[in-house]
């Protein structure tokens, strides 16, 4: 038998992608493994949006030259977004000569060859810069999966993405916007539903894109409205949305359609207009925020969630004040922040102005605190709630579920419970977590 170590370090595109690689190797006869000695492959699924997890890559990677000292016919692999950039790839080469299997993003369906190759001596590089699939098809449809979960999945509905905000690596690590058609969604969604998954998340650097690039008329709203019909399906969530193209028609998809959860990851950036506009990111302050009250006028009680950066090029202190007083105004339920990456390749790398490494310091403690003051009082208020929680999952200290706005709630109760719907009251408010108890009904 077989066995393979696999390491994810990127977005939820990213761990989707681990769990095909996942199935291909189980229908390859392998099994996985969390020991590292015991791997007979070792594949990192790596990520280039930031640079530290770039640098874990060759930290970690270089330290196995000793394993495959010991076990010469040890495969070691590397995939995902790093060989997708030239240099990167290069630089891999180079500093990593015991890398046996190198292969890119729109390559994952030639990995049973590309690993055989490998497995026979040769050093296999494998990175094309494109997707080669017509508009609407893609070279995932009928590879096996090996889900993380067995009541909530992820779907790809577009990949790629060609927004180009200036400081990020995406668009040329994942190529141009490519949407499969709907017809293919829905058949994946509804066989989910028929296996017993409640819940799906649907999957694309900028979802509201999706359907532009096919030659038939559908948007997104097109497809939640479709999905939502799908019997046995529970809920339905997306990530992400990019705010320039969130229309009304969405807006109003996610008022009507009861399965789709009353959660908006709506990435912001930054709340200064000079600093969005050198970003690139299309849209002004004040568009996001009437957009904001737009949203919340649809659908009251929505969640709502974002992505800060601070310290891109040329931010001053009042530009990130007016980050700071967005964050204010608009009350995000809670926020992933990020200091600034230069990444090798984008515009905002070879902008003038770089901010110092202690400023952006500083600056992400304070955003950090505002946010986390502002995600206490939310959980606070949910105090003595009687709220619908989907339950995931077993764990050591009992079941775990989420609310339908994506908040995690533990409590007790009998593990047969896992995959239904039920009702919790909420006992327990932290700044991360819920508690609570079931409510008997
Ligand atoms: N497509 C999504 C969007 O536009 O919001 C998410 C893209 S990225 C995977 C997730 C987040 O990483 C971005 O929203 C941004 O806040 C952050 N990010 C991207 N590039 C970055 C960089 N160079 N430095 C710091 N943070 C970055
Ligand atoms: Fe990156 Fe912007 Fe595309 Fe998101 S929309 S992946 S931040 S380029
Ligand atoms: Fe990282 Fe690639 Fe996702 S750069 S965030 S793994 S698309």
């Amino acid at each position: 038998m077989k066995r393979y170590y696999l390491k994810t370090m990127g977005c939820q595109m990213n761990e989707h992608d681990s769990e095909v690689i996942a199935g291909i190797l189980a229908s390859l006869g392998y099994v996985p493994t969390d020991e590292l000695e015991e791997a007979d492959f070792i594949l990192y699924n790596t990520c280039s949006v930031r640079e530290n997890p770039e640098r874990k890559v060759y930290g970690h990677i270089g330290a196995f030259r000793l394993l495959k000292e010991a076990k010469p016919e040890l495969v070691i692999g590397i995939c995902g977004c790093m060989p997708q950039q030239r240099d990167e790839l290069e630089s891999i080469l180079d500093k990593l000569p015991h890398v046996d299997l190198i292969f890119g993003t729109h390559n994952i369906h030639r990995l049973p060859e590309l690993l055989e190759r490998a497995q026979s001596g040769e050093r296999v590089v494998e990175v094309w810069d494109e997707a080669e699939a017509a508009p609407g098809e893609d070279s995932r449809d009928g590879l096996p999966v090996v889900r993380r979960h067995n009541v909530k999945a992820f779907v790809n509905v577009i990949y790629g993405c060609t927004n180009f905000c200036s400081y990020c690596i995406v668009p040329y690590t994942r190529g141009k916007e490519h949407s499969r058609l709907p017809e293919k969604i829905v058949e994946e969604v509804r066989g989910l539903a028929q296996q017993g998954f409640k819940e799906v998340t649907l999957l694309g650097q900028n979802v509201n894109a999706y359907g532009k690039d096919l030659e038939i008329n559908t948007s997104f709203a097109d497809l939640l409205r479709e999905l939502n019909d799908i019997d046995g399906l529970q809920r339905i969530r997306f990530t992400t949305s990019h705010p320039r193209d969130m229309g009304d028609d969405l807006i109003e998809a996610l008022a009507d359609l009861p399965k789709v959860c009353e959660h908006l990851h709506l990435p912001v950036q930054a709340g200064s207009n000079r600093i969005l506009r050198r970003m690139n990111r299309g849209y002004t302050r004040e568009y996001y925020l009437q957009l904001v009250e737009k949203v919340r006028k649809a659908v009251p009680n929505i969640s709502l969630t974002t992505d800060l950066i601070v310290g891109f090029p040329g931010e001053t202190d009042e530009d990130f004040e007016e980050t700071l007083s967005l964050v204010r105004e608009v009350r995000f339920d809670s926020a992933f922040t990020f200091i600034f990456s230069p990444r090798k390749g984008t515009p905002a790398a070879k902008m003038h102005n770089q901010v110092p490494e202690e400023i952006k310091k500083e600056r992400i403690y304070r955003l950090i605190d505002l946010q986390n003051e502002i995600s206490a009082q939310y959980m606070q208020q949910l105090l003595d709630q009687e709220l619908e929680v989907l339950i995931e999952d077993l764990t050591s200290e009992g079941l775990v579920g989420r609310t339908r706005t994506n908040r995690q709630v533990h409590f007790t109760g009998d593990p047969s419970l896992v995959g239904q719907l039920t009702t919790v009251r909420i006992t327990n408010a932290s700044t991360w977590s819920l508690k609570g108890e079931l409510v008997e009904k």
